[in-house]
């Protein structure tokens, strides 16, 4: 891995170094895969689920004989592509050895009507799979699972977006999907997902072939101590300054979420070397300034009723009662039905939660700019 020049990545997982706490959540997932257990990971937007994943992932390839798999499902809109990304994420992992393409793999993905093809622009393989089999999607699940089993070390697969097969034609993804995994029981799986309430509905209703099939773990905003030792030490390491009451600022107004608190250090430590609570209101203001044109777009994608509920929440947040008289009146809301109503359609969407009995607008930015209109 290179070394970034921002100590404070806002992209990816760069390796432990520019990796902040989460020391707990670590036992608690190693001793999971240590003794058997499948494991659901999830949390609201941009806590740093997936870099979690990676720094987990390390750890385990590292100091525990494990082999990792990472998949994610995001762009998938079908089984197949599900599939093809599985195999792909299976081809990345064991395909390629020094005299060429492992014969094995070849034999695997012929087997489920997959191809390798390779991109004249990138040169990367990109694996396509064959239409003859794609019916079968099963079958395929069945062959790449006989394969991992065939794997000396013990296998963990992150699938990542998992909630996205909710959403595949046909409602069945999901049965296929659980018999796939009680297939490969010796394979421990970590699911993950940026929608929360789709992820806990998956595990957590009754009627869902996934009920009850693995342990919950809920993702909390890293500590505000913890979150200060990193970003201090960053600063200091830079020969650079920054005092626990700017940190304290930083880490409310972003109310604890990873990416917007390294966004906002990120921002600090490229710009100053002393930094004081007035840069960082300069550095808020730009961060809100920048997003403006995709803030703006959720006027437009929402009814007037909703925007209009949805900006009051932002202004008064933590809101406990929205059908409150005082709420309404204050924020010229209409009739409680309509909030009701509106409320409804924002909660579905995720762009309102309900956080420990409180009404939040979830992206943390989107709502202090809301709340600055
Ligand atoms: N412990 C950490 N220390 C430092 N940076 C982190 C940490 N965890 C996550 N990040 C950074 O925060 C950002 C968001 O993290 P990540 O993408 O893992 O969140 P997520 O929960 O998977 O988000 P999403 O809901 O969009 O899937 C990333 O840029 C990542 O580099
Ligand atoms: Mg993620």
């Amino acid at each position: 891995m290179k070394e970034p020049f921002n100590p404070f990545v806002i992209n990816t997982y760069q390796g432990k170094d520019y990796f902040c706490d989460r020391e707990n959540d670590l036992d608690m997932l190693i001793s999971h895969i240590e003794n058997d257990r499948n494991v659901v990971l999830y949390a609201w937007r941009r806590l740093g689920k997936s870099a979690l994943i990676h720094r987990l992932f390390e750890e385990l390839e590292t100091s525990k004989g494990c082999e990792t798999i990472y998949i994610d499902l995001l762009a998938t809109q079908n089984i197949d592509e599900a599939i093809q990304s599985i195999a792909s994420a299976i081809y990345e992992k064991y395909g390629r050895t020094t005299s060429g393409i492992s014969a094995s793999i070849q034999k695997l993905l012929a087997s489920i009507g997959a191809t390798i093809n390779f991109s004249a622009l990138s040169s990367l393989p990109e694996i396509t799979l064959g239409i003859n089999k794609s019916e079968q999607p099963s079958q395929s699940l069945k062959a790449l699972g006989e394969f991992l089993l065939s794997r000396k070390k013990r296998i963990v697969i992150a699938i990542d977006e998992f909630q996205q097969i909710s959403d595949y034609e046909g409602n069945k993804a999901e049965a296929v999907f659980r018999t796939w995994v009680q297939q490969i029981p010796e394979v421990r799986f970590i699911f993950s997902g940026s929608h929360r309430t789709l992820m806990e509905a998956m595990f957590t209703e009754k009627n869902r072939p996934f009920y009850q099939s693995s342990q919950l773990e809920s993702l909390q905003p890293i500590a505000l101590e913890a979150y200060t030792n990193f970003i201090i030490q960053h600063f200091q390491t830079a020969k650079k300054t920054i005092e626990p009451d700017s940190i304290e600022r930083i880490y409310s107004w972003s109310r604890g979420q990873t990416y917007t608190v390294q966004l906002v250090c990120n921002h600090l430590f490229a710009n100053y070397k002393k930094v004081s609570n007035s840069d960082v209101d300069v550095v808020f203001d730009q961060i809100l300034k920048q997003q403006q044109a995709v803030f703006a777009n959720f006027q437009k994608m929402l009814t007037r009723a909703q925007w209009n509920v949805f900006r009051a929440i932002a202004k008064e947040e933590p809101l406990q009662n929205p059908l409150s008289k005082n709420f309404i009146q204050k924020h010229n809301l209409g009739a409680a039905s309509t909030v009701s109503t509106a409320l409804k359609a924002l909660e579905k969407l995720e762009l309102v939660i309900k956080d420990e009995g409180n009404y939040l607008v979830h992206e943390v930015q989107l709502a202090r700019w809301m709340a600055s209109l």
